[in-house]
């Protein structure tokens, strides 16, 4: 058995001293594949940097909603052109945090809104990050009917879960869903056929239950996998397999 961890940051400095070590015992860990998450331009590079260097890992380009005043012509003329590099497989992440808002509402839509149709010219898959943002995030997905890609993290309602996975998005889940008071993911777990679900660490944060609140790492993704198959009454084994293949399907993987 083996999991498919669709969202990691294993670039962050945080890994800088055993990084390798991590990698190396990926698999052994029950984890065979990284999606690999850029947020800006320098962790875009990073992201390519390491898919370069482990066959197992993929990347993804693009500016976090933290950094969306930053995106501008030029940014985006670099995404374009680092996108075309054969193990880059979405626009990511990207989207709306009225959480921390760290950039104004407007400007953040701008951002997103950008980003979507450079990945929609260039056929690619979009990783969302989206925090209190329901409705212009909603607006946002309506606006753009041929896009595809995944609400990471996920934090809404089962109602939003479900009016994504109506429209062939994916919803992916964290750590978060082992938490005690995690009521609201598990809602959404239990409510999502397992064909639209994404299992994910987003390290080095949001570790797992029994490791929560230390550095999370994509060798805890099996505990993920292994709450939802608690929740969906399945077999670990099946969980793991099928979010695999949802991961694999959304990016276009097919070695
Ligand atoms: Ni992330």
């Amino acid at each position: 058995m083996l999991c498919f961890d669709s969202h990691a940051h294993l670039d962050d400095r945080r890994f800088d001293e055993d990084r390798e070590r991590i990698f190396a015992t990926l698999r052994e860990q029950g984890v065979g594949w990284v999606m690999n998450v850029g947020c800006d331009l320098a962790s875009s590079r990073r992201s390519i940097a390491l898919a370069e260097q482990y066959p197992f890992v993929w990347a993804s380009v693009g500016s976090h909603p933290d950094d969306a005043d930053r995106v501008n012509g030029k940014l985006l003329d670099t995404y374009r052109s680092l996108a075309s590099h054969e193990k880059v497989m979405a626009i990511g992440e990207i989207g709306l945090d009225y959480y921390y808002e760290d950039v104004p509402r407007a400007r953040q839509i701008i951002a997103f809104e950008e980003q979507v149709e450079l990945a929609e010219a260039l056929k690619l898959p979009v990783i969302v990050h989206m925090r209190e943002a329901w409705q212009d995030a909603m607006e946002i997905v309506r606006r753009h009917p041929d896009l595809r890609g995944v609400f990471h993290c996920f934090s809404g309602s089962r109602e939003c879960a479900l009016w994504l996975a109506e429209r062939g998005w994916y919803v992916g889940f964290t750590g978060v869903v082992t938490f005690k008071n995690a009521r609201k993911a598990v809602e959404c777990v239990e409510a999502l056929p397992l064909e639209r679900i994404l299992i994910e660490t987003d390290c080095p944060y949001m570790a797992p239950e029994p490791h929560r609140g230390r550095r999370n790492d994509s060798r805890y993704v099996p505990l993920v996998a292994g709450k939802i198959a608690e929740i969906k009454k399945l077999s670990l084994e099946e969980v793991a397999a099928a979010t695999c293949q949802n991961a694999r399907t959304l990016f276009g993987i097919t070695e």
